[in-house]
């Protein structure tokens, strides 16, 4: 298949989203934006869909829907990135040894080295499949369980699993994994396809 077709499929199949005010303000439903999703018929096929994040702010997440899934695309604060190294004992699977994710993101972050900041991941509760809610900070009103050192995480409102900013599930949850990470690569800084792998190199 040509160069040309494979960017005019691409096209079609921009997925971006809506952005999720997050720093300081109250909890807001992760939308999909209905007329950007790819068609039915690629979805199934399982196709690749890109990801805009060149409006994307620290602290705000937006949703992308791929093979009929919400892919989670947020974007961290540097401060985030230092919890991340240091949460570590709560964590069911720190290293996610058990959890599915590509190889590349290996890491306290589990995104790439070069954009650190930037986590993708499937918000799919791995327990019975809730999405699970994004809880940046106390400002939330999922936030009020959750115990005032509450660093920012994810939050699942069926059976009350946490996860960190990450995704990693925190111990003794009735999620027995990490949140899972699609294969996923960049397409410039501020293009992302999901659901083809890259390389951390
Ligand atoms: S589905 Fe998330 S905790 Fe049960």
């Amino acid at each position: 298949m040509s160069a040309d077709v494979n960017n005019s499929k691409r096209r079609l199949l921009v997925a971006a989203t809506s952005v999720v005010g997050a720093i300081g303000a109250g909890f807001v439903a992760v939308p999909f934006i209905k007329s950007w999703k790819p068609s039915a018929r690629a979805l199934a096929a399982g196709a690749p869909v890109l990801a805009d994040i060149s409006k994307l702010e620290e602290g705000q997440m937006i949703t992308v829907e791929w093979r009929g899934k919400p892919v989670y695309v947020l974007k961290r604060t540097d401060e985030n990135l230092k919890v991340l190294e240091s949460d570590t004992d709560m964590l069911a699977d720190v290293n996610s040894d058990a959890s599915k994710q590509p190889d590349y993101c290996k890491n306290s972050a589990r995104s790439y080295d070069k954009h650190a900041k930037i986590s993708v991941m499937e918000g799919v509760c791995t327990h019975l499949g809730c999405a699970p809610k994004y809880v940046p900070d106390l400002n939330n009103p999922f936030a009020g369980s959750l115990g005032a050192d509450w660093k920012g995480g994810f939050f699942c409102p069926c059976h009350g699993s946490l996860y960190d900013l990450s995704g990693r599930v925190y111990s003794s949850m009735p999620a027995p994994t990490n949140l899972p990470i699609p294969p996923y690569k960049y397409e410039s800084d501020t293009v992302i396809l999901i659901g083809q792998d890259g390389s951390n190199a």
